[in-house]
């Protein structure tokens, strides 16, 4: 434990000990907070025929079908996860918090794929269901096409067999345990914020 009570007395011993130990307790219990964020989303339906927990695992049920990569499969299972916290935000909140662990294109779909969600229902509500089409030129822009198509708007299905939380869990552990993508800074914890466009 430390012998003061604010920052700026700490010294370089300190933030070693503090790095190992803020590594180690956020990356044991990150996987499990992830579950956790997803299973908030169990039960209310809102409308739809299945909960948004469904929603999520039928996702990257199809994505792994799809044999998409090990980043497409748990950026679908996680695709939603900003929607407890963040419901006004929740694409660019779930793709910030996986964005250390995540490749580009990932990320980016992710992170947008709730603009291109509106293809399929921005014009019933006086909205242009095109506004993606702001990104028309993005290396990404079909890759989130494509993952909206195939992974999104097409995961409401509730006769869909959809593989079960546990079946990720493997995957999850794979990418969370890769080394955080903010170079020299992440391993001592207390991390400066990454941020991608
Ligand atoms: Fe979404
Ligand atoms: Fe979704």
């Amino acid at each position: 434990m430390v012998t003061w009570t604010q920052m700026d007395h700490g010294t370089k011993a300190d933030y070693e000990m503090l790095g190992k130990l803020y590594t180690e307790h956020t990356q044991g219990e990150l996987i499990e907070n992830m579950v956790t964020l997803l299973k908030i989303m169990e039960g209310p339906k809102m409308g739809y025929q299945i909960d948004r927990y469904q929603h999520s695992l039928q996702s990257a049920t199809r994505a792994l079908r799809a044999n998409e990569s090990l980043d497409m499969v748990v950026g679908a299972l996680l695709h939603d996860i900003g929607d407890p916290i963040a419901p006004q935000n929740h694409s660019a909140t779930a793709a910030a918090m996986l964005a250390p662990y995540i490749d580009d294109e990932t990320h980016w779909v992710i992170k947008h794929h709730g603009l291109f969600q509106g293809y399929y229902y921005f014009h019933h509500m006086n909205g242009d269901r095109n506004a993606r089409d702001v990104h028309q030129e993005h290396e990404f822009y079909e890759s989130c096409v494509k993952f909206c198509q195939n992974y999104d708007q097409n995961c409401f299905d509730p006769d869909y067999p959809t593989l079960p939380i546990e079946d990720f869990i493997p995957m999850m552990e794979e990418l969370f345990s890769r080394e955080s993508r903010v170079p020299g800074v992440a391993p001592l914890g207390m991390t400066a914020d990454i941020h991608i466009n």
